[in-house]
C-alpha cells in the first residue's frame, strides 16, 4: 500500500513534470537517442535488469530541481533496449529512513518477483547523516511495494556507506556497498545473504590502502561485481584521486579492477584500477547480464560538479542523461566497451564515401559515424565536431585526445590517452553528446558538448585514408 506521504511526493513530481513538458521538449539541446528525465535532475542509473523479457533501467531523479536533493527512483522499460517507455515513478523519499533520499542500488529477480535495493539516505539536523540499505519488491516490475531497511551501518564506517549491487552466485546472494571506512579511506564491503532479507558481512574485498593500492581515495561510490570470462571484475567510482599526468583529470573517476574473488574469505586479488572513460562526462556506470548473457553498461553521462548547475539545458528545467547501453567484454585483462547491438535498429539513411571524395559531413544532429582507416593512421589526424569538441590522433605520440570549450570558463580542456594505434572508429553522435568507441572499444571518449544552433559540420583533417559510413540515427524516447 502506498502511503499518503508517498502519492503526494509522486503527485507533485508529475506536476512538475506537466508544468514544464512544453519548454523541456523544445530544448535544442535535448537528445534524441538517450533516457533523460523528463524534467529536473538525472544521474546514477540504477536498478538495472531485464525481468521477464523486458528491459528495466531506474535512474536517480530530482523532479524539482536541476540541482542534487532528495532523489526519486524514475522508471523507464523497454522491449529492445531501443524504444522506451516512461514508467510510474518507482520509489519517493516518503519514510524516514529515506527521507533525504531514495539513493543508488541495483535489481535482482527472485521467485518471479523483483527486488529493488537502493540507499535510504537521511540528513540529520545537526548535519549528521544515517544510511541504510533498504528493499522494494514488485510482482509486475511497474509498481514497488517498500520493505524498509534490510540492513544497518556496520561498525567501522562512516555514514557514506550506499549503492548496494546484489547478484547471485552458487544459489547465495552477495551485495557489495560503497563505503568511507571510519579513517577516512574509500572501500568496497561485501555481504552474504540466503534470502534476501538477511545480510551477514564477509568484509572489504578492497579499497584504499588495501591489497598494495596505497592511497586511493576518500570514498568509493557505485560498486559493481561482474564475471567476465571467468574473472571477477570489480567496477567502481572512487572520489578523491589526484589528477596523474593523463589519468583522473575529471573531479571523479570510474574505472575497474581485474582479479579472483574468493567468496568465503572475502580475498580479492587484483591488478590496477583501469579507467572505463578517457572523455569528460561518464560517471556511475552499473551493469546487467541480460537474459542472452551480455553484460550490459549504463553510466550516468555526467559527473557532480562543485559549480552545478551550468549546463545550458537547466534555463529549460532538465539536466544530464545516460550513457547508451554498452556490451562489455574482457580481453586479455581488459575491458572493451562497444555500442549494444539494438542500436544499429536506429540507423536510417546511410552514407558512405571515401575519405578524398568528400572532407567533411553536413547536417549532423543525431547520427552513427564509422571511419575504417585502410591502414592505421600514420602521422596525424582530426576531427572537428560542429566546431565545438576536436577529436586528435598523433601517432608519433602515440595519443589520442579530446578538446571542448569549457563551459564556464569558456577556455579549452583536453582528455589525453595513449592509443599505440587508430584503425577505427564508431562514434555515436547526439545533439549534445558524443560517444567515441576507438578500436573496436578499446578505449571510449564521452562528452556532452553544447554546439551553436546554425554548426552541423564535421571536418576531417589528415593525410591518410578510410572509408565512412553515415547514418542519422532515429528519436526513441
Ligand atoms: C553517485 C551518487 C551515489 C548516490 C547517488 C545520490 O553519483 O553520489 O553514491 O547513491 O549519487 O544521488
Amino acid at each position: 500500500m502506498m502511503t499518503e506521504r508517498e502519492s503526494l511526493l509522486k503527485e507533485q513530481a508529475y506536476t512538475e513534470v506537466k508544468k514544464y513538458e512544453k519548454r523541456v521538449q523544445q530544448d535544442p539541446y535535448r537528445l534524441s537517442y538517450h533516457l533523460m528525465p523528463p524534467v529536473g535532475l538525472l544521474n546514477d542509473p540504477n536498478g538495472l535488469i531485464q525481468f521477464n523479457g523486458v528491459y528495466h533501467v531506474f535512474y536517480q531523479w530530482n523532479p524539482f530541481a536541476t540541482t542534487h536533493g532528495a532523489k526519486f527512483w524514475g522508471h523507464y522499460s523497454s522491449v529492445d533496449m531501443v524504444r522506451w517507455k516512461e514508467e510510474p515513478i518507482a520509489l519517493a523519499p516518503s519514510e524516514w529512513y529515506e527521507k533525504n533520499g531514495c539513493y543508488s542500488g541495483s535489481a535482482v529477480e527472485s521467485d518471479g518477483k523483483l527486488y529493488l535495493f537502493y540507499t535510504g539516505n537521511v540528513k540529520l539536523d545537526d548535519s549528521t547523516r544515517e544510511t541504510y540499505q533498504c528493499l522494494a519488491v514488485s510482482t509486475d516490475g511497474a509498481s514497488f511495494e517498500k520493505k524498509g531497511p534490510v540492513l544497518k551501518l556496520p561498525a567501522g564506517y562512516t555514514a557514506h556507506f550506499r549503492d548496494p549491487k546484489i547478484w547471485n552466485k552458487n544459489d547465495r546472494w552477495y551485495m557489495i556497498i560503497g563505503a568511507q571506512t571510519l579513517e577516512g579511506k574509500g572501500a568496497a564491503v561485501l555481504f552474504v545473504s540466503n534470502d534476501l532479507y538477511h545480510w551477514e558481512e564477509l568484509g572489504p574485498i578492497a579499497g584504499s590502502g588495501m591489497n598494495g593500492l596505497g592511497d586511493f581515495g576518500y570514498m568509493w561510490e557505485c560498486p559493481d561485481l561482474i564475471q567476465l570470462q571467468g574473472k571477477e571484475v570489480l567496477l567502481v567510482s572512487p572520489q578523491g584521486l589526484e589528477p596523474k599526468g593523463h589519468l583522473y583529470n575529471n573531479l571523479f573517476q570510474s574505472g575497474y579492477f581485474v582479479g579472483d574473488l574468493d567468496y568465503k574469505t572475502a580475498q580479492f586479488q587484483h591488478g590496477d584500477f583501469v579507467e572505463l572513460d578517457r572523455g569528460f562526462d561518464f560517471y556511475a556506470p552499473q551493469t546487467f547480464t541480460d537474459e542472452s548473457g551480455r553484460v550490459i553498461l549504463y553510466a550516468w553521462m555526467g559527473i557532480t560538479d562543485e559549480s552545478e548547475p551550468y549546463q545550458p539545458t537547466v534555463a529549460n528545467n532538465w539536466v544530464h542523461a545516460l550513457t547508451i547501453p554498452r556490451e562489455l567484454e574482457l580481453r586479455d585483462g581488459q575491458i572493451f566497451q562497444n555500442p549494444a547491438e539494438e542500436l544499429k535498429k536506429l540507423r536510417q539513411d546511410e552514407v558512405r564515401f571515401d575519405y578524398g571524395e568528400h572532407e567533411s559531413l553536413d547536417e549532423v544532429c543525431s547520427a552513427e559515424v564509422e571511419l575504417d582507416f585502410a591502414e592505421a593512421v600514420a602521422g596525424s589526424f582530426e576531427m572537428n565536431f560542429r566546431g565545438e569538441c576536436v577529436l586528435s590522433y598523433d601517432s608519433s605520440k602515440q595519443e589520442m585526445s579530446l578538446q571542448r570549450r569549457n563551459i564556464i570558463t569558456g577556455l579549452c580542456e583536453k582528455r589525453v590517452c595513449r592509443l599505440n594505434k587508430l584503425s577505427k572508429l564508431q562514434i555515436f553522435i547526439d545533439h549534445s553528446s558524443l560517444e567515441i568507441f576507438v578500436n573496436g572499444g578499446q578505449e571510449v571518449f564521452t562528452a556532452r558538448y553544447f554546439p551553436q544552433s546554425e554548426n552541423h559540420t564535421i571536418t576531417f583533417n589528415g593525410t591518410t585514408s578510410f572509408r565512412l559510413k553515415k547514418w542519422n540515427l532515429g528519436g526513441v524516447i
